[in-house]
């Protein structure tokens, strides 16, 4: 990366102060062992969560909950995120980070389980925005649930999609960053959707639904 651009993302990661609440979470997601969202990222699903009046929100990946704090503060005041995780120490973390955060029990439906095996149990076109933060190679079985699962007009975030900088480096050919090049491929070529991939964080791959 030049110099310019790594003063640029330094830069931007720097800005957000997060308070207390999210300081906690980070502790305990570093403490299991799990990378929470970048600080970047965590500012910018709040305010794609507010910007989209998303009312209904899944994740993939609650990890120690700090994206989904992060979701939660920008969603609208009678919000639900569902949010899902194959480890149950996470959840109880996440829960936790949801509690200090002053969210009512009611805004969180939590579901322990394989991602695989959750999504397709959720209703079609029921939700605003899904984020996708969990294991890679679960991710085209997990963005083709998106699709299904979004409103016209909802939007889809993938996590990570730079995966560090390796799927901008043509000579990387490891099976997740693979995966990443291929699910973005999937997403711009898709004909139900707008996409676009930021480089904030390790990338944020974005899409929307367009309305049908
Ligand atoms: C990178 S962490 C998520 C961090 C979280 N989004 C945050 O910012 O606080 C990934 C999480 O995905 C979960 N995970 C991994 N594979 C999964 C799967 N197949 N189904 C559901 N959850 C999975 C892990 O247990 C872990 O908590």
């Amino acid at each position: 990366m030049s110099t310019e651009k790594q003063a640029n993302w330094t830069y931007t990661e720097g800005l957000p102060v997060e308070d207390d609440v999210l300081l906690r979470a980070r502790d305990r997601s570093y403490e299991l062992g799990v990378t929470p969202v970048s600080t970047g990222i965590a500012a910018a699903l709040t305010v794609l969560a507010a910007g989209s009046k998303a009312m209904t929100v899944v994740e993939v990946g609650s990890g120690a909950g700090v994206s989904g704090v992060c979701l939660l503060r920008g969603m609208g005041q009678h919000s639900v995120l569902t949010t899902i995780d194959s480890d149950v120490d996470h959840l109880r973390a996440a829960r936790e980070a949801y509690t200090e955060a002053g969210i009512p029990g009611n805004r969180t439906r939590t579901i322990s389980g394989r991602a695989a095996d959750v999504l397709p149990r959720l209703t079609d076109a029921a939700y605003d925005l899904v984020f996708l933060d969990a294991d890679k190679a679960g991710l085209p079985v997990y963005a083709e649930q998106a699709v299904r699962l979004l409103k016209g007009g909802g939007m889809l975030l993938i996590n990570d999609a730079l995966d560090g900088g390796k799927v901008a480096d043509p000579a990387v050919r490891e099976a997740s960053t693979n995966t990443l090049r291929q699910v973005g491929k999937t997403l711009r070529s898709h004909e139900q959707l707008v996409s676009a991939l930021l480089p904030a964080g390790n990338g944020l791959q974005m899409a929307v639904k367009i309305l049908s």
